[in-house]
């Protein structure tokens, strides 16, 4: 880390305007740089750093503060920054982390999220470049996934509120935006919706939200691959009619959260085609494998979903947070979100132009500028680049799986698909065993996988997502597990990593 600037006293002579624009822009220059420089090498040495450590006791006492009534020199409070915040970072940008799915974020993203603050663009409405921005990243994405020109979508902070947006949009679909003024009503609590019991959480969280409860989402069992099961899915539609109820929304996954499974999404659309249900697609992190060509063949039929919530977060390696959902219907978007309000009046001309809005698309008003980043991530790496990491994570988390087929102290536990693989070390209590061979790993600091549970047994679960993962990364979470292992069960191995 830079030593930085010696002095940048944002109290100094106060404006007698009251601003808190510093009264000496050229200390403020010295020292932004200086924390520019910081951040740029934070990034430049995260592979000698670890990729998470715990936050000692006296730095989290220095959180419990009292509050800051009066002014501190910014050199001091980023000095804070740097001793108390930044070595105890989540680390899913270090290329051990493979705990849950998340991306990695990159240099030109971080310099573009600081574009967009030093702009402070509120991109829910008016007619400015920022709103274009956005408009152009909807656009491509249209294009990427065979939607029509037409089509609508924003930028939210994550794929558990892009699928939110999807269940209101279903639901204004069918009943209505009188949905909106009347409620559910008796129509409403008949609405049944499907997914697989392999759909992330959010989406039943999503049912909970939209007030149509998480008992009218049905959860399809899936088949060997983790896939939902399209015959399982047709006799629950069927029974759920004969009882009555008004099926309304099935939601596919492209890349299932524990496993990184893919629904068959062409069957899904068949299906939904001809039993007039909404088809929405979780894509979180999957949906972005349009950008592989060996990938995308495998996300056929995503083109024809209604909508697809995914993150740029994800493999996209975009700064958090940059959730995305694309919608096929416009009119039916703005039905379930457009509301007048005389304080947004829109005008012919002038800032307050423009024929529709952000705000119009989705519950946020105020809104950052989460559209810069990604374009400027997108223009700068270019898409191949961005589907060539992809499939080296795919190919990682091939290798990952291969090593531990070829292991006898290691057990698979589930196909890998994509970039997600689920295993374990074998050895007594063996849920409780890999749980604590997971802790062990997280206070060592090499690597950082997660846990999960399949079939009722605890995984170790590595979601192969960062852009900086090699395969020294991969030996180190082999080797990690296998040295915790032993430790653990305190057993002498006939099996090797050497002998792999
Ligand atoms: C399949 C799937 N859906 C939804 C989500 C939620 O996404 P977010 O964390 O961006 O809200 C995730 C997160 O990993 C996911 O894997």
């Amino acid at each position: 880390m830079s030593d930085g600037p010696q002095t940048c006293d944002p109290r100094g002579k106060l404006d007698p305007e009251g601003s808190l624009d510093p009264p000496d822009w050229e200390a403020l220059r010295r020292q932004g740089h200086g924390m520019l420089d910081d951040m740029i090498e934070h990034m430049r040495s995260l592979r000698s750093q670890p990729v998470w450590q715990a936050p000692p006791a006296t730095q989290r006492l220095r959180f419990d503060a009292p509050l800051p009534r009066d002014p501190q020199a910014l050199e001091e409070v980023h000095a804070q920054f740097l001793s108390d915040i930044a070595p105890y970072s989540s680390g899913n940008g270090h290329p051990g982390f493979m705990g849950w799915v998340q991306g990695g974020g990159t240099p030109v993203g971080m310099l573009a999220e600081m574009l967009a603050a030093g702009l402070n663009a509120n991109v829910g409405g008016r007619d400015h470049m920022a709103i274009e921005v956005e408009r152009q990243i909807v656009r491509w994405m249209a294009r990427l996934y065979r939607f029509p020109v037409d089509a609508t979508g924003l930028f939210l902070t994550g794929s558990s509120m892009a699928n939110f947006c999807a269940v209101l949009i279903a639901r204004t679909r069918a009943l209505g935006a009188a949905v909106r003024t009347q409620g559910l009503g008796a129509e409403g609590r008949q609405l049944t919706a499907y997914t697989s019991v392999a759909a992330h959480g959010c989406i039943r969280r999503s049912m909970e939200m939209a007030g149509l409860g998480a008992q009218a989402l049905r959860q399809v069992p899936v088949d060997t691959r983790h896939r939902i099961d399209m015959d399982a899915l047709k006799r629950m539609i069927d029974q759920d009619r004969a009882d009555g109820r008004r099926p309304f929304l099935v939601v596919g996954t492209a890349g299932t959260v524990d496993v990184g499974a893919i629904d068959d999404l062409a069957a899904l659309a068949n299906l939904a085609q001809a039993d007039d249900l909404y088809f929405h697609v979780d894509g979180a992190f999957g949906a972005l494998g349009v950008l592989s060509p060996r990938l995308a063949v495998r996300l056929t039929g995503i083109e024809r979903a209604d909508s697809i919530a995914f993150d740029f977060h994800k493999w996209a390696q975009v700064p958090y947070d940059a959730g995305f959902l694309l919608v096929r219907d416009p009119a039916l978007h703005r039905a379930t979100f457009a509301s007048e309000a005389a304080y947004l009046r829109r005008a012919d001309t002038g800032l307050a132009g423009g024929d529709w809005w952000p705000c119009d698309l989705g519950p946020d008003l105020s809104r950052g500028f989460r559209a810069l980043k990604t374009w400027f991530t997108l223009k700068t790496y270019g898409l191949d680049a961005l589907g060539e990491v992809v499939d080296r994570c795919c190919d990682l988390a091939a290798t990952l799986a291969a090593c531990i087929g070829s292991l006898d102290e290691l057990e698979l536990l589930a196909p890998v698909e994509l970039n997600v693989v689920c295993f374990r070390y074998r050895g007594p209590d063996a849920d409780r065993l890999n749980a604590a061979i997971v802790e062990d790993l997280h206070l060592e600091g090499r690597v950082a996988p997660s846990l999960t549970t399949l079939d009722g047994k605890t995984a170790i679960r590595a979601a192969i997502v960062n852009h900086r993962t090699e395969r020294a990364d991969i030996e180190a979470l082999i080797t990690g597990v296998i040295a915790a292992g032993r430790r653990r069960s305190q057993v002498t191995p006939s099996a090797t990593l050497a002998a792999a």
